[in-house]
């Protein structure tokens, strides 16, 4: 019988989900989006993803749920917001969204969610030692595994460079917002995995974000003494990387 779970990816313009078998690592019928409710607070988020779950194909209500949100989140309280309302910092978000969906619920920061994908399906199967995942999206997401441990909440986007929050050069909307070609933004993320290499000696960096599906015209670009690899499962790494932990939890 298929393991399955739902993985759900918030985000600050839009809300993905999907029904996901864990153990190949498949969506199970289409993916659902909504959009991210204007302001980003927790109660209209929570009513977001009571829609989104009922346009989701018919399932266990059993099936435990997996949310990604883009914060550090504790214990299922989110710690920070990026890109969504304040009123998220110190919130018992896992409680919240147990509460209105009536079901089991795990919350987590999404750039670790994308990273359990890379390593259980992705990039960085049976890879040991110290991996790096970094998702370029609206600002920089990170995870660390070691031997395919994650450490959870690795806040590595916020890393200071040149006096600045580098995340604000260097995720992909920076090469947006100041209208970059691939080549000056490769400039900016050199800097960037040169000081992830300096301080981490990784063994393993891995590129995601929905623009990793263009890694063709940056990563190669790039001089690191790493490896350095585009992520496999793109857009539905933090879906992916939810449910599964959500199973891993939650699931029978
Ligand atoms: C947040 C992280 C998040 C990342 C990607 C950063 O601004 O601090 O928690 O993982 O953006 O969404």
């Amino acid at each position: 019988m298929a393991k399955i779970a739902v993985g759900i990816d918030i985000g600050g313009t839009g809300i993905k989900g999907a029904l996901v078998d864990v153990k190949s690592g498949e969506l199970i019928g289409d993916r659902v989006r909504v959009e991210t409710p204007a302001g980003g607070e927790p109660d209209d988020i929570i009513q977001a993803v009571k829609g989104l779950l009922k346009q989701l194909p018919k399932h266990d209500a059993e099936a435990p749920i997996g949310i990604c949100f883009p914060a550090v989140v504790r214990k299922g309280v989110t710690m920070s917001a990026a890109n969504v309302s304040k009123k998220w910092i110190g919130f018992d978000a896992d409680a919240a969204f147990e509460a209105a969906l009536k079901r089991h619920v795990h919350v987590l920061n999404d750039a670790d969610a994308a990273g359990i994908a890379e390593m259980k399906y992705g990039a960085g199967q049976n890879e040991t030692g110290l991996v790096i995942m970094t998702t370029l999206g609206t600002g920089i997401g990170s995870a660390i595994f070691y031997d395919g441990t994650l450490v959870p909440n690795a806040e590595l986007g916020h890393l200071q460079i040149d006096g600045v929050d580098y995340e604000t050069k260097a995720a992909y909307s920076a090469m947006e917002r100041e209208g970059l070609t691939f080549k000056q933004w490769a400039q900016r993320l050199q800097k960037y995995y040169s000081e992830l290499v300096a301080l981490f000696s990784p063994d393993l960096i891995i590129v995601g974000g929905g623009i990793s599906k263009q890694s063709d015209e940056f990563l190669p670009l790039l001089k690191i003494k790493c490896e350095i690899v585009p992520a496999a499962k793109k857009n539905n790494a933090g879906i992916l990387g939810a449910a599964r932990l959500a199973y891993k939890i939650h699931g029978n």
